[in-house]
């Protein structure tokens, strides 16, 4: 969920969430904190901090990497969730610090080990501070740009919500694939951005309730183009770009815009290509009906090799076997479309 008014508030106050089952920790850290200035937020379990990131967006979420009600990886996911921009630090004692070395890798930016020395924690939170004002700018500038591509899928009905099903199955098949939470975090902005460039096309050809003639698929054809020209002037896009400018390639070079082929599609340009085209064919489109999952994934199957990298294939299908969608027969269609 994108909260412009949020982001916007965060950069004149600094909302520190401390989450910690001992209330002696949570005690010092809140002294040290207020005496900064900084507004603390304290919460004693999972289930108590979960409501404070539902409806406050944090600057820096320090929680404890062993806490009664959650597993590290399910914490992080739900910061990611409700405080995208959070820097979040987590804190372990000396039996623990393994878990918090490894929480990096589910997505924490730091750790700290217990017991703290305040003067320590000061510093480094007054670097981290600098640092999100600095790119405070930046953010506000993405999300608007996030709310102009959700906007423009929303316009009609029948690409509603397009670019969020998209991203999440392509977040799906990064999980299951084993990226790092780095290029899982590219495929996810990427993934709402990719069709930014639709902006640029006609309503007439995108909403055409009919097959689209040569020339009316060349215009469209351009869309990864015009999104890769409108998000170049904005610095914090620059890793994703490549993956929105190429996300109609195929691996068998007869994609556009470049007609690149294999392993020289970016790989996360790939991944959306997968989503993009499941996504598409499970949708009403104007000119057909949206096709049943079990044909869609024979679809997938078909062009394996041909249009979709066949490991990328075979996660997905991982994935959809696991939702269940390899038995799924719900709906009726006349023709696949790829
Ligand atoms: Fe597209």
């Amino acid at each position: 969920m994108v909260r412009l008014s949020e982001e916007i508030r965060m950069k004149d106050s600094t909302y520190i969430l401390v989450v910690d089952d001992e209330q002696g920790v949570l005690d010092s850290f809140s002294e040290v904190f207020s005496n900064e200035g900084y507004q603390v937020t304290k919460a004693k379990n999972w289930s108590e901090a979960r409501r404070h990131i539902k409806t406050q967006q944090y600057n820096i979420i320090i929680a404890d990497v062993k806490l009664p009600d959650v597993g590290c990886q399910e914490m992080i996911d739900d910061i990611k969730e409700e405080n995208k921009y959070a820097y979040i630090i987590t804190s372990a004692g000396f039996t623990d610090i393994d878990t918090a070395m490894k929480s990096l890798q589910h997505g924490a930016h730091d750790y700290m080990s217990k017991p703290f020395d305040p003067s320590d924690i000061v510093t480094t939170m007054r670097k981290i501070v600098d640092k999100q004002r600095l790119q405070a700018d930046n953010l506000q500038l993405f999300d608007t740009i996030k709310v102009l591509a959700l906007a423009l899928d929303a316009r009609d009905h029948y690409t509603h919500g397009h670019s969020r099903q998209v991203t999440e199955y392509a977040v799906d098949i990064a999980r299951e694939m084993g990226l790092s939470f780095k290029e899982i975090d590219i495929i996810r902005d990427a993934g709402i951005l990719h069709d930014i460039g639709k902006i640029g096309i006609t309503d007439a050809i995108l909403l055409k309730p009919g097959r689209l003639t040569e020339e009316e698929y060349a215009e469209i054809k351009k869309h990864p183009v015009i999104g890769k020209k409108i998000l170049e002037p904005v610095n914090c896009l620059a890793d994703k770009i490549p993956l929105i400018y190429h996300h109609h390639e195929r691996i068998d070079g007869q994609g556009y815009p470049e007609g690149l082929k294999g392993d020289d599609i970016p790989l996360g340009a790939r991944i959306l290509s997968v989503a993009d085209a499941y996504q598409a064919m499970t949708s009403d489109r104007p000119y057909r009906k949206a096709l049943p999952a079990l044909i869609a994934i024979e679809e997938l199957k078909r062009f394996k090799g041909r249009q979709f990298d066949p490991n990328i294939v075979d996660a997905f299908l991982r994935v959809l076997k696991r939702m269940g969608m390899d038995k799924t027969a719900d709906n009726s269609s006349e023709s696949p479309a790829a």
